[in-house]
């Protein structure tokens, strides 16, 4: 069977991962151009799924919404909110992990790409339009004010995701 949504997403994602790989090679001097880059890509992904992919597939369900559409809305907040944080590989760490956590549930079988397959049946081609069609976000200076690392901070516990925690785990098993 024919898998257009799902394979535009998950390439997506395995572009982002390298870009994101390719940024932080060096742990010393992160590469802030290739990481500005993966930015712009990951908002710009994220931006796809909300403005395009999740709509369409509540109109594929008659209006009724997704319900692991909302959990996956919870972590797109956290990942915006880490995007507004000056990067640095502990950061880094948590940002890889809920990375790989999210996409699991958008990509594994049965997950939110399967399901927006499905529902989209009848919209393939006018949805993979709009994709093509998307502007890349515009993305802002990093914040350093720590006020804004708090809030970020919030915005992962919403999602579920405790920073603190994870980046000391995170750092002990590497
Ligand atoms: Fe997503
Ligand atoms: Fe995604």
């Amino acid at each position: 069977m024919d898998r257009p949504i799902y394979n535009f997403f998950t390439n997506d994602h395995e572009r982002i991962d390298k870009l994101l790989d390719r940024a932080v090679k060096n742990p010393k001097a992160i590469d802030l151009e290739l990481y500005h880059r993966f930015r712009v890509g990951l908002l710009t992904h994220i931006k796809m799924e909300e403005k395009i992919l999740f709509p369409a597939a509540v109109l594929g369900n008659g209006g009724q919404p997704i319900p692991l559409a909302a959990k996956l809305r919870l972590d797109h907040g956290a990942l915006t909110a880490l995007m507004t944080i000056e990067p640095q590989m502990k950061m880094v760490k948590v940002l890889k992990h809920i990375l790989e956590v999210h996409d699991q549930l958008e990509e594994e079988e049965g997950g939110m790409y399967d399901m927006c397959e499905n529902l989209t049946r009848h919209q393939t081609a006018e949805v993979m339009e709009k994709l093509s069609k998307v502007s890349e976000v515009p993305v802002h200076p990093f914040n350093t004010h720590p006020v804004v690392f708090e809030a970020m901070k919030r915005a992962l516990l919403r999602a579920g995701f405790d920073y603190d925690k994870l980046a000391e785990t995170l750092d002990l098993n590497s």
